[in-house]
């Protein structure tokens, strides 16, 4: 018998308005022909002027623990992973940990953009197999539409990401044999020689001139930028290299996993990295098309949309991988 970790429960959310592509054609010199052919995406979700990330991770956060049936008051360590925080600080965690109503466990932010649940999840993992904590909330929570710059210069961008939240709860678990639901292992890399290829400039203190001054937003600093076709590359390799180490690390094969949760960037990302693998494509679980990309909360979403439809299974063998800003990377192998 071992210690290891389980995901127990998910949950996701979405706010109600749907923005699509014709309704973007609307404000920018762009089509939906040009965003289905180049992304897969059809439409996203966008906030409203009072939501915030932290109130998005708390409806995806009660979800996941209703789903597991873990009272908010029973968990451990609160982890949040957003590129879009409520504010440059304190945390996104600390807000959420106030919404939730519960004091004085750790609440931490994880900064690895698309990659920041897989990095979450590994904390988690981590800090179970120690036995330190039993029971971890892992959130990816994001509001990419009040940041985006809705003008023709920012059309590149601006289609590809929708806001939307996913959670889930992780609790220890004794397990005998390879067949019980657990985490088998997590994956993390990062190459900060591309932190500039997908990034976010101002509000930042490694200007001369300031947090954020008149200069940065005229410039349109504060609205992120990005070497698509760099990004692209990147991600095909790097969400290959990762489903190949987890896959290696447990001594298993692309046909004994049921199902593949990559992060969704692209749709042509995913199809690129399912036949550089030769992965069936019925295998890849993929949102873009109604999600966009909701970069941290993708993959706990796509989790819950999979539960929901019924796709995932327990006792399923399960592969995420992800690729995002920084560049960073990782991957997962699981037994849901
Ligand atoms: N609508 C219409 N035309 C557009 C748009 C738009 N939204 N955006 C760019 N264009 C134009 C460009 O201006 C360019 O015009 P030009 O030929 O007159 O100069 C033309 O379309 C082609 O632009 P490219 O950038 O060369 O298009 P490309 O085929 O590379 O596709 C894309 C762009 C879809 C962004 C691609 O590079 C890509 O998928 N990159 C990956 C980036 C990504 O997925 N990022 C998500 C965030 S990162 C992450 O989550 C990992």
């Amino acid at each position: 018998m071992a210690v290891r970790s389980r995901i127990t429960g998910v949950g996701g959310f979405v706010p109600s308005r749907v923005v699509t592509n014709h309704d973007l054609a609307a404000m920018m010199d762009t089509s939906d022909e040009w965003i289905v052919e180049r992304t897969g995406i059809q439409q996203r979700h966008w906030a409203g002027p009072d939501d915030s990330p932290s109130g998005f991770a708390l409806e995806a956060a009660n979800a996941a623990l209703t789903a597991a049936n873990v009272a908010k008051e029973d968990i451990d360590l609160l982890l949040v992973a957003t590129l879009s925080p409520d504010h440059f600080f304190p945390g996104t965690a600390c807000f959420l940990q106030a919404k939730m109503g519960i004091s004085e466990i750790p609440a931490l932010d994880i900064r690895q953009q698309c990659t920041g649940f897989i990095y979450g999840t590994s904390i988690a993992d981590q800090f179970i197999r120690t036995g330190m904590y039993e029971k971890v909330l892992v959130i990816g929570s994001e509001i990419h539409s009040k940041g985006l710059d809705k003008t023709d210069a920012g059309r590149d961008v601006t289609v590809l990401f929708g806001d939307g939240a996913g959670a889930i709860v992780m609790e220890a678990t004794d397990v005998e044999s390879t067949d019980d639901s657990q985490v088998f292992s997590t994956h993390l890399h990062a190459d900060g020689s591309g932190a500039d290829a997908l990034w976010l400039s101002s509000p930042g203190m490694a200007h001369p001139d300031g947090l954020v001054t008149h200069a940065h937003l005229d410039r349109g600093d504060q609205y992120p930028k990005m070497n698509g076709r760099a990004v692209y590359v990147n991600a095909v390799k790097r969400m290959s290299e990762g489903i190949h180490d987890a896959l290696a690390a447990n001594e298993v094969t692309i046909d004994d996993v049921d199902l593949f949760f990559f992060h969704q960037a692209n749709l042509r990302i995913n199809e690129a990295v399912a036949q550089r693998l030769q992965i069936p494509a019925g295998k890849v679980y993929n949102t873009i098309q109604k999600f966009g990309n909701t970069t941290a909360a993708t993959i706990p979403l796509g989790m819950k949309e999979a539960v929901e439809d019924g796709t995932l299974q327990p006792g399923m063998l399960v592969a995420c991988a992800a690729f995002g800003s920084g560049f960073t990377w990782g991957s997962m192998l699981i037994r849901w």
